[in-house]
């Protein structure tokens, strides 16, 4: 079944464009969202709310922090994430204006669902987001947009993670048309981008073989750091986790502002360090900040590998390597991003000769809290 891949998750990397794909197809038309697996939430519902709470854990709690920054732009709802297992211990602030949306893969995930049921108890509504139909956390909650990744059996989460994004982005452009926060000219806008999104992840899977030479040269690192702004942050840390889970190597993801409150110290010759750009065709406030911490990583002897967007003159000749992606609004940039760093852990723990697919100490699905 792995369809002449080596292991499941190369072969679920390969179908980042198809679950991207498959989870956004049919559900715009003529320039509008139409999800009708929201009609449940009740008429009106997404006028009515003043805030958003995403729940969820592992690699789903990085991309419910990732779609946060859009769902909160566009709908101009306020959103929090929480890690499930934390929310539901510190007494939150929740009622019924508050809408709980939970990302799971399985949507069997114990800490998820005892959030879910600790929501509705008081007195939320909550939204599932899940890839498996018909799993405990959808049945329990009172609407679900499933993401149609298709089956995912690597342990390591890859082709859910963009899957989950996608939906949150429907999401969110459904709020923004419900609360009049988006022009119609803008939602059709950004759909148009939207669905230009898996071709656009198919060209970033050309680096494979690259990534791959790059990974197998460093089979024996100790260490990898992660940076990025803004989405960047949690594609940062969802890239460290990757490389954990499956290489069994110390990766650590930072917001690059946070550079100088600390971590630059653990920067010495050598150092492989990760650096996700933003464009610069959008951001004149962004990019340039970017720019100057890999320059004093840089100035500190780290190994720059930075994804950039191909036409970024200004990283080329700071970066030791750079894995391009094509252009696209900045709100679709993690999409693209993401999918170097999962190449990236996957040849990284191949090169290594581990088990890619089930590695030690971890179960695909964790049912118990
Ligand atoms: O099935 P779920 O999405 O609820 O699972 C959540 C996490 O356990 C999961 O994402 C885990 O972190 C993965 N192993 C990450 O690759």
């Amino acid at each position: 079944e792995k369809g002449g891949w080596p292991s499941f998750m190369a072969k679920e990397i390969s179908e980042d464009p198809e679950a991207i794909e498959n989870t956004i197809r049919g559900r715009f038309h003529e320039g509008r969202v139409t999800l009708p697996d929201l009609d449940a939430l009740g008429e009106g519902y997404f006028r009515e709310i003043d805030r958003i709470i995403i729940v969820a854990c592992g690699t789903a709690y990085y991309s419910g922090q990732t779609a946060a920054y859009m769902l909160e732009k566009w709908s101009r709802i306020p959103v929090q994430v929480e890690l499930a297992h934390e929310f539901r211990y510190r007494d939150p602030v929740v009622d019924e204006r508050c809408l709980i949306v939970s990302l799971s893969q399985s949507g069997e995930t114990m800490d998820t669902l005892m959030a879910v049921r600790f929501a509705r108890e008081r007195g939320a509504k909550t939204l599932s987001i899940c890839n498996t139909q018909g799993a405990t956390i959808p049945r329990e909650s009172d609407a679900v947009v499933y993401t149609h990744a298709g089956p995912e059996v690597a342990v390591a989460s890859t082709k859910a993670f963009v899957a989950q994004i996608a939906a949150i982005y429907l999401l969110a452009l459904h709020a923004a048309q419900a609360r009049q926060t988006l022009t119609d000219a803008e939602v059709a806008h950004i759909l148009a981008e939207f669905e230009t999104i898996p071709d656009k992840v198919r060209e970033v899977l050309q680096h494979h073989d690259r990534i791959r030479e790059l990974a197998n040269w460093m089979a024996d690192t100790r260490s990898v750091l992660y940076l990025g702004r803004n989405t960047g942050f949690p594609i940062a840390l969802e890239g460290a986790l990757k490389l954990k889970e499956i290489a069994y190597i110390h990766a650590e993801g930072f917001a690059a502002g946070e550079l100088k409150h600390g971590p630059i110290a653990l920067i010495e010759p050598g150092q492989p360090v990760f650096v996700l750009v933003p464009s610069p065709r959008y951001d004149d406030t962004l990019h340039p900040k970017i720019v100057s911490n890999i320059q004093e990583i840089r100035a500190r002897g780290a190994r720059v590998l930075a994804v950039a967007e191909v036409s970024d003159a200004a990283v080329l000749p700071i970066a030791d390597e750079v894995f391009t992606v094509p252009p696209t609004d900045p709100a679709f940039e993690p999409l693209l991003h993401v999918v170097p760093l999962q190449i990236f852990a996957l040849e990284l723990s191949t090169a290594k000769g581990l088990d890619v697919d089930q590695p030690r100490n971890l179960a695909k699905s964790v049912t118990v809290e």
